[in-house]
């Protein structure tokens, strides 16, 4: 049996089903109350339990061989990392843990929320003594589509400096983690995954003027005015202080590497932002 946390997410939801259409045993873990609940037939079992309760966790990870685990940014992920570890752990069952966690989680960097929640929760699954695997994904592709409303007005604004990073398409993420847990020997691996090239936001830009076939300018944001922006928009500050951070790593070049790991697992290559954004050219395009 293969459980799914985070299962109605941009990730999550692709995976119950990559894993469900090979004929894998599976059950999606849903927060209760969740209205995301995706199209699953009855080959896809459900088990509520909000990543805060351990009780609700030891009953949907009963009878796991393997968890896909995928928390949601939130500022308790770590916890929620932690709880379903130990949850994991009192099964008796030692079964294996594929860690969605984020690139950059084994450098470790300083001062960045979202990839320190995941060195946190990577800690704590290599003291547990339980088989693990990472996979580790660069920024998707799909947060682009939250920022479609600028890019129809012509606009790309974010702090993401002069950095390239290489962004990764969620399909393709979600193609590899069910590579990963469908099959055997990953133990101990890191996977890194990424797209197909490292692009300025200036590039990325572009790509997106290409599509929408009118010009889309890219505003180098500075990273104070970038948080009050958000804070005025209503975004909760952890987040939108961990958003500035996130965009410090990608503005100094530390997100622009190019990993093999994509096309390793599945055996074609990733999907490219151009591609990304010509599939998805109405919403930009409005
Ligand atoms: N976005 C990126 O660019 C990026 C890049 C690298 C890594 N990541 C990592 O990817 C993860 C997010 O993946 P995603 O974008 O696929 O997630 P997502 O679309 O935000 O979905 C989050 C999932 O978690 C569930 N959830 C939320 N709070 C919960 C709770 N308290 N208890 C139980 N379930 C809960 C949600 O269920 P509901 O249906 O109830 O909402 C949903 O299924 C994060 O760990 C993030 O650090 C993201």
């Amino acid at each position: 049996m293969i459980v799914v946390t985070g299962a109605t997410g941009t990730v999550g939801a692709r995976v119950v089903e990559g894993l469900r259409e090979r004929g894998e045993a599976v059950r999606a873990v849903v927060r209760p109350g969740s209205k995301g609940l995706a199209e699953w037939g009855d080959d896809v079992e459900r088990a509520e339990a909000d990543f805060a309760d351990p009780a609700a966790l030891d009953a949907a990870l009963a009878g796991a061989d393997t968890v896909y685990l995928l928390v949601a940014v939130h500022p308790e992920m770590a916890a929620h990392e932690r709880n379903v570890i130990d949850a994991a752990v009192r099964t008796g069952r030692r079964p294996r843990i594929v860690l969605h966690a984020a690139a950059g989680v084994e450098q470790r960097p300083e001062g960045v929320r979202f990839v320190g929640a995941h060195v946190a929760g990577l800690d704590h699954l290599r003291a547990s003594g339980l088989p693990w695997t990472v996979v580790a994904p660069n920024g998707f592709h799909q947060n682009f589509l939250g920022m479609a409303e600028a890019v129809r007005a012509g606009a790309l604004a974010v702090p993401g400096g002069a950095g390239a990073v290489s962004y990764v398409d969620a399909r393709d993420v979600a193609a590899a983690a069910v590579e990963v847990l469908a099959g055997a020997g990953h133990e101990g691996a890191v996977y890194t995954l990424t797209g197909p090239e490292a692009l300025t936001h200036g590039e990325l830009a572009e790509r997106l003027a290409a599509v929408v076939d009118r010009p889309v300018t890219y505003t180098a944001v500075p990273p104070e005015q970038a948080l009050a922006g958000m804070l005025a928009a209503g975004w909760q500050p952890w987040r939108a202080e961990g958003m500035v951070e996130l965009y410090g790593l990608y503005a100094a070049g530390h997100a622009s590497a190019v990993s093999p790991d994509v096309a390793g697992l599945t055996g074609r290559p990733p999907r490219s932002f151009a591609e990304f954004a010509a599939e998805h050219a109405a919403a930009f395009r409005g």
